[in-house]
């Protein structure tokens, strides 16, 4: 990230998010009353004609990757769906990596305030949206724990631990569009916090920047050029890709780190599951994909996951 400056992908991801909900109820893939409220000016104007929106997607994001929005929605209602399922077996805590302009904690349709959210991010874009949060709603929120953490230069537990997370409680981990961004170092300090410091039936749900070779990505009719070009124009910005994966090297990644895999979506997966009706033919690129693991230990036999 730019020094200082708060993330320019979280407000990407909260422009698409709200382009997304302007649209009627039959059309969108996913639906963020917020979104557009973290938005900065021209890029709320923006999001507001359905027109000029269009435009900006693909100016920004579609004529480099084609479907590239369509997979960041669709992880996105994985991810809510995981959540939902998570609250219903029971989770009491609920902790948001990269949080973003993530709008989970303040959605009464998602998460009732008796549920504990911790927002762990990057100073600079933590700072940014309590701004606007306060603009927006007037106040903060009891129930979300403002976690700042640049989580290059440490883990996240201390900080939650200060901030009064609970190790007995089961948690949902949620670390969507962020992974790709940290150091392999960065990533195992998150993933073994999570193993070593969460209650039985804790599971983590994360999205990854998926490996590919020349020939992969023309199997799965990526271009491996323009995804290339997709990684150096986010070291541009600021944020450049620093960890991906192989899809099959998931599952031994995350049991050497203490955790069993549940589920692990490519994008045509996410896409078989909610691309129907009006968005049946919309694109997902294959760049990411979304996985959901459950923190293994002595103890856990019996106990089962949430949203797998
Ligand atoms: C693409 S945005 C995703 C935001 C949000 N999770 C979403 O899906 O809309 C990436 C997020 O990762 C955070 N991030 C990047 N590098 C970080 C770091 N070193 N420490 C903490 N957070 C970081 C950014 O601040 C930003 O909020």
């Amino acid at each position: 990230m730019k020094k200082g400056k708060p993330s320019f992908s979280a407000e990407v991801m909260a422009f698409y998010r709200a382009a997304e909900s302007a649209k009627p109820e039959a059309e969108r893939l996913y639906y963020d009353p917020l979104a557009r409220a973290f938005l900065r000016m021209p890029l709320r104007l923006l999001a507001g004609s359905r027109m000029l929106a269009g435009l900006t997607i693909w100016f920004l994001t579609e004529r480099w990757i084609p479907g590239g929005v369509g997979v960041v929605l669709a992880r996105s209602r994985y991810i809510d769906d995981c959540l939902k399922g998570c609250l219903a077996e029971g989770v009491g805590q609920l902790v948001i990596l990269g949080a973003g302009y993530d709008s989970r904690a303040y959605r009464s349709d998602i998460l009732s305030r008796d549920v504990k959210v911790f927002e762990v991010d990057h100073p600079a874009t933590q700072r940014a949206k309590i701004r606007r949060l306060i603009d927006s709603l007037g106040y903060l929120p009891r129930h979300v724990a403002y976690t700042p953490v640049n989580l290059m230069e440490e883990p996240p537990g201390k900080r939650l631990i200060e901030k009064g997370y609970e190790r007995s409680l089961k948690t949902l981990f949620i670390c969507e569009g962020v992974s790709y961004y940290l150091s392999a170092k960065a990533m195992d300090g998150v993933l073994s916090f999570v193993a070593e410091s969460s209650a039985p039936g804790s599971s983590l749900v994360f999205d990854y920047f998926v490996q590919m070779t020349a020939d992969e990505a023309r199997k799965a009719k990526m271009s491996h050029w323009r995804l290339e070009r997709m990684a150096r124009s986010a070291r541009l910005s600021g944020e450049p890709v620093l960890f991906r994966m192989q899809p099959l090297a998931v599952e031994g990644f995350l049991a050497q780190r203490g955790f069993e895999l549940k589920t692990n979506l490519a994008a045509q997966d996410l896409k078989s599951i909610y691309f129907t009706g009006k968005n049946e033919k919309r694109q997902v690129s294959p760049h990411l994909a979304v996985a959901h693991a459950t923190v293994r230990g002595p103890t856990r036999d019996g106990v089962g996951s949430c949203c797998s």
